[in-house]
């Protein structure tokens, strides 16, 4: 397994809309493990596939408890079928926005189709951080950050700052 470099903002590759997976085979399976690996490295409890610059609807998760057994989950092309008129706020980071968080809201549980690393059809019903993490590696495929979901000015300044960041490695 390899630990794929993680894609940073501001970088226009954040943007770019995933495509659907036309088939769950071992290149597949094998990349996705490398997903795995690089997100349980960063370490964090979610991680799409267009965060390593590949723009395919895939993502994997972890919302297991701290110290409890590893509860890895690989969706490719999940799809919303429903989610809950009552929403839920929760500090989202993002391992694309490093060390940067804020609230967001969104439907505190939600259902969801995918395939998972076998190519079977699956369907679950999530809350909690499960439910959080899911939409937010979901909006990964639409080029969409936690940050769009907060106003201009928390967003902006948040941006300012990873540009910052940015610069400071740069130079070194
Ligand atoms: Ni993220």
């Amino acid at each position: 397994m390899a630990i794929l470099p993680i894609i940073t903002a501001p970088d226009p590759r954040l943007k770019v809309r995933s495509e659907p997976v036309d088939q769950v085979d071992d290149d597949l399976r094998q990349f996705m493990d490398d997903l795995l690996a690089t997100m349980y490295d960063a370490p964090g409890v979610g991680l799409s596939a267009i965060q390593v610059g590949v723009a395919k609807r895939v993502m994997v998760v972890d919302c297991s408890d701290d110290g409890a057994a590893a509860e890895p989950m690989y969706l490719v092309n999940p799809e919303i079928v429903e989610t809950s008129d009552d929403l839920r706020i929760y500090e989202e980071g993002c391992l694309s926005l490093p060390e940067q968080y804020a609230d967001v809201e969104r439907p505190a549980t939600i259902r969801v189709k995918y395939l998972d690393q076998h190519g079977a059809e699956q369907e679950l019903q999530a809350d909690g951080l499960l439910s959080t993490c899911i939409q937010h590696e979901m909006d990964h495929f639409e080029g969409i950050l936690f940050v769009d979901h907060i106003s201009a000015l928390k967003r902006n300044m948040i941006l300012r700052r990873l540009k910052k960041a940015k610069k400071l490695q740069a130079t070194g």
